[in-house]
């Protein structure tokens, strides 16, 4: 019953952005020279800042314009962050699945705020080798589970974010946050 879904005809261009993750930007900018080194590394260095300044950095999310089945995506400390507003339908089919049908098992309850569990926030970072799966903006592919479709190598999350098929290994990263009034959260 389970199929592959590499061949999708969304979003599987080779040059398709959304296959460059945030470190290969940077990479493939440059030639493989002695020169590039010293470019490079000042470069890389700048993408990764201190512990220091990560553990610091936060992200405000306005969820008040963000009706149920939308998404927005913005970023988390350099990464892009998915906030959906789940329709009710989304979160039944979340709660219908089984946790010993699932590779990385949580519920939609644990990947969620008490009394908001239709706000799933998430790294749009694929657990597989770091794209930026589609699913967030209306009109995207979200794959045969609902939830999010990786076109680098087909991996398919659901509703709730969690793994459901292809080669990535976990669920969408949930980072921590919380709400500062029953439309905004701060994420870090
Ligand atoms: Fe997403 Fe490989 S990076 S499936």
């Amino acid at each position: 019953m389970a199929t592959d879904d590499n061949n999708d005809p969304q979003g599987e261009s080779p040059n398709d952005p959304r296959r460059r993750d945030f470190l290969n930007i940077a990479a493939v900018a440059f030639p493989a020279t002695a020169g590039a080194v010293a470019v490079l590394f000042p470069l890389v260095n700048q993408m990764s800042p201190s512990a220091d300044v990560l553990a610091e950095s936060t992200t405000t999310v306005d969820l008040s314009k963000i009706q149920p089945g939308q998404g927005v995506i913005t970023t988390f400390r350099k990464q892009p962050l998915f906030v959906r507003n789940l329709t009710p339908k989304e979160v039944a089919e979340a709660n219908a699945v089984p946790l010993s049908e699932l590779r990385d098992p949580e519920t939609l309850e644990k990947r969620t705020q008490p009394g908001h569990e239709n706000w799933l926030i998430t790294l749009g970072v694929c657990t597989h080798l770091g794209c930026i799966p589609l699913g967030i903006n209306e009109g995207d592919n979200r794959g045969k589970f609902g939830g999010y479709f990786c076109p680098c190598h087909g991996s398919q999350y659901d509703t709730a974010g969690r793994i459901r098929q292809g080669p990535a290994p976990k669920n969408l990263f949930v980072p921590p946050y919380k709400f500062t009034s029953p439309t905004a959260i701060l994420v870090g």
